[in-house]
């Protein structure tokens, strides 16, 4: 057996099936590029679902989190630590809101984002004890919890783990009338992501994103922006929802909060929305942890300069361009996104998204197949012009081939 063989053979032997990975096993990676056991190189379009934004191995944040391992990594909330505070004033900053709550993966964030809403709404709206609703859109993908996928729409991820959490009701994803209707006066927010990564990458139809801030607001319901894969530059701005002029009442962040280092996802929102909770209601021994700070504190400086956000617009032109020439020739049916952000609708003749993506990584490309035969491209934002041309001339080979 070669040494991916028996590597991949070793962990399946040892580690639970929830995951279906390509045969692929990384050794070392830097900037868009991942080397492998046997020293092959691939070209990382996935950038660990947004996670790795800055790239593998940033200079910035890798300096950052080593300057902070040698002097304090973790003290739990029961102590103060000198990162913290700047790492709440700046990430509130950079989201124009003023108060932040930090915990470690998105799906933490999620339950933090439906415990404030529910909360807001007893103690604040008014509604009556236990019978807050959130409003969520079908084709959500949110995390994992038990809660979390109660109000899921996917069968994979919800079949066989009820009994489920009630509180939510689910509405088409783009539809405002059916989000309209939905709405009750104990509807206390509205849970969605401004782009439907998981989904395949769906944008909404235009006018739907400041339809639902305008809905929300007459309401008072809260608008709860799930920007965990969607903000921090990906789309080409800091948020997405900045591409519509839309500000939420709460952001849920994760992934590339974290710079591909560690992780770290946070609750920002208002002082008086999150000033709903007291000692004790909520929280986490990791969340905000100086670690965790000192290198998101470097993350949120990076963004501040918007040079990241500029080259995820430039390249994310150019990948949508290159990409709409291939929807003619009937190889790709579909190309949506925003950004450095694809997710491209393979003809299904020409095979599954997995089948295609193993073609890719034979030819050095790394992507990773979502719902039939579509495929996801979100390389890091710091992927070379040229780069990201090869990456796509593999994909023509490939798709030429079959
Ligand atoms: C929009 C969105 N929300 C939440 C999550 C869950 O994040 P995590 O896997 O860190 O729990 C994800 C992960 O893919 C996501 O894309």
């Amino acid at each position: 057996m070669s040494t991916t063989e028996t590597a991949i053979a070793s962990a399946e032997a040892h580690s639970a099936h929830n995951y279906h990975p390509l045969p692929v096993v990384v050794a070392s990676a830097e900037g868009a590029w991942m080397t492998d056991v046997e020293g092959r190189r691939y070209l990382d379009l996935l950038a660990g679902y947004s996670a790795l934004n800055f790239g593998h191995g940033n200079r910035r944040l890798i300096d950052a989190a080593r300057a902070q391992l040698d002097r304090v990594t973790l003290t739990s909330r029961a102590f103060y630590h000198d990162r913290f505070a700047d790492f709440c004033t700046e990430l509130a900053a950079l989201c124009g809101m003023e108060t932040v709550l930090p915990m470690n993966t998105g799906a933490e964030a999620v339950e933090t984002a439906v415990k404030t809403a529910r909360k807001w709404g007893y103690r604040v709206k008014g509604v009556p004890d236990g019978m807050a609703k959130i409003i969520v859109a079908s084709d959500n993908f949110h995390g994992r919890t038990t809660t979390i996928v109660s109000f899921s729409t996917d069968p994979e991820a919800r079949a066989d783990f009820g009994p489920y959490t009630p509180g939510f009701e689910i509405v088409p994803y783009g539809d405002l009338t059916a989000m309209r209707e939905a709405m009750t006066e104990n509807t206390v927010a509205v849970l969605i992501e401004p782009i439907q990564g998981e989904a395949g990458v769906l944008v909404p139809p235009a006018g739907y994103l400041p339809g639902v801030r305008e809905l929300t607001r007459e309401r008072n319901v809260l608008f709860i922006a799930d920007e965990i894969q969607s903000g921090l530059g990906r789309t080409g701005k800091t948020f997405a929802l900045d591409h519509e002029g839309v500000v939420p009442d709460m952001y849920v962040l994760g992934k590339a909060l974290g710079g591909g280092v560690v992780p770290v996802s946070a609750v920002v929102s208002s002082a008086d929305v999150l000033g709903v909770f007291r000692p004790g209601e909520h929280g986490s021994t990791f969340g905000g942890n100086p670690l965790a700070c000192a290198v998101a504190l470097e993350v949120i400086a990076m963004l501040r300069t918007g040079e990241y956000q500029q080259r995820a617009a430039e390249l994310g032109d150019h990948l949508h361009r290159e990409l709409g020439l291939l929807t003619g020739g009937g190889a790709v049916e579909a190309v949506r996104g925003r950004g450095l952000w694809a997710g491209v609708d393979i003809a299904p003749a020409l095979g599954t998204g997995r089948e295609i993506s193993e073609k890719l990584m034979e030819e050095g490309v790394l992507v990773k197949d979502t719902h039939g035969s579509t495929i996801r491209i979100a390389p890091p934002l710091v992927i070379s012009k040229e780069d990201l041309d090869w990456g796509l001339d593999r994909l023509r080979a490939v798709l030429s081939a079959r």
